[in-house]
């Protein structure tokens, strides 16, 4: 029987590869991570072996490629665990229209789609197709939903296509997509470092059913934590209550109140070097909580309100406190407001914008304000901002 080897050096990629014309860029493509020592191991769909020989691949990584769900060289059987389970990153390059919606819709029906689903390393794809395969409503929507689940997407580019047409969609250049590579197996922008992250609303109870609490969603501060998680950075995520999947590798803490939340912090923020705090918590909580469900009565009641501690204050405030970020939702007066926010509390960086997007919705437009004045980023998915957060936290962090 043939030995497999799945060789470490340095770095390991799986290459992906679905048909395409693009196909045979890759074949430069690996060229040149094996030439970067790269370790690569090529996993090839039906189609792309059509574009393609898998024998190329074979001589330029010297490893076999993979093209069968069922190969059964892997001695457990189980090649699309295995595979996945030996590599740094996969990259799949030309990723096609098809391939692209198979992985938005979670499909495991070939090797590389299994692989990808049962993966638990980074994803890259570089897509390529005619323009208008690009542009269709379907794949746009596809691209969102990976974007969204954090798969990161390079090109592709506008200009000639092999199908004699002009536009978007060709991939990226071999050259490109290895620079792209390349910085991924850089040291990342904040490799071992803690960031204590707050996200989602609070929830103040007034007696056995009902509360106060606000319609923050928690998407910014999910979006920060998988930022952070990207960058390298170690996670703890306090969360208030909200319906969204925890981020791959955070430590999640969920909690109810402010009061609550106040408590996790304190036992985390010791060895935090990076504080976020996106949560929306509630600023008042009632004064005294009824265990019983207070009775209708005819006539008005009234409630009570006592502050809720500030637990970016709180933190701020300590002796020897962690790099602090805050946000600020408003409604008016974003900048002036948002700044003014920013001295009282004595951070570095505060994350300013505007309700509704600052709320519950996918997109949002910023504007970082620091001590060296403001800094724009105009409307983009949480996640692309969060991105920009993070960049710019590690800027400031290293002075
Ligand atoms: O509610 P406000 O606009 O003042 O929030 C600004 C910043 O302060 C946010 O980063 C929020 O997470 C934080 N905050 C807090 N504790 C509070 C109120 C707000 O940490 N009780």
């Amino acid at each position: 029987m043939t030995k497999l080897s799945l060789l470490h050096t340095n770095k390991r990629l799986l290459l992906g590869i679905t048909g395409g014309i693009a196909a045979y860029k890759t074949a430069e493509v690996a060229r040149l991570l094996v030439q970067e020592n790269v370790d690569v191991q090529t996993v090839m769909t039906e189609s792309a072996c059509r574009f393609i020989g898998p024998a190329t691949l074979q001589a330029l990584t010297g490893k076999i490629v993979f093209t069968d769900l069922w190969d059964n060289r892997i001695a457990n059987n189980m090649a699309h665990i295995n595979i996945s389970r030996d590599v740094d990153a996969i990259l799949i390059a030309p990723a096609s229209a098809d391939f692209i919606a198979k992985l938005a819709n979670g499909f495991a029906n070939d090797l590389l789609s299994t692989l990808c689903l049962a993966r638990n390393c980074p994803l890259f794809i570089a897509p390529a197709m005619n323009w208008q395969m690009w542009e269709s409503p379907a794949t746009q929507r596809n691209l969102a939903i990976l974007q969204r689940d954090g798969v990161t997407i390079f090109g592709p580019v506008d200009g000639a296509q092999a199908c004699g047409e002009t536009g978007m969609g060709r991939m990226l250049e071999a050259q490109e997509l290895v620079k792209e590579i390349q910085k991924f197996f850089k040291p990342k922008l904040l490799q071992n470092k803690h960031a204590v992250i707050t996200a989602g609303p609070t929830y103040e109870a007034i007696d056995a059913i009902r509360g106060i609490t606000n319609l923050s969603s928690g998407k910014m501060g999910y979006a920060v934590a998988n930022a952070a998680l990207e960058a390298g950075a170690k996670v703890t995520l306090i969360s208030g209550p909200v319906c969204l999947k925890a981020p791959f590798g955070a430590t999640l803490i969920n909690v109810i109140s402010a009061q609550d939340m106040l408590a996790a912090v304190k036992k985390n923020i010791s060895s935090a070097d990076i504080f976020i705090s996106v949560a929306a918590v509630a600023d008042f909580l009632p004064s005294k909580i009824s265990n019983q469900k207070i009775k209708r009565i005819n006539g008005n009641i009234s409630l009570n309100l006592t502050p809720n501690p500030d637990i970016l204050e709180y933190v701020a405030g300590l002796p020897k406190p962690p790099f602090c970020v805050g946000f600020a939702a408003e409604t008016e007066n974003l900048e002036k407001n948002a700044e003014a926010k920013r001295r009282k509390k004595k951070i570095p960086l505060l994350v300013a914008n505007l309700v509704p997007d600052a709320i519950s919705s996918d997109e949002s437009a910023l504007i970082l304000l620091d001590d060296k004045g403001k800094h724009p980023l105009s409307k983009a998915l949480k996640i692309v901002q969060a991105r920009h957060i993070i960049k710019h936290i590690s800027l400031l962090y290293k002075k």
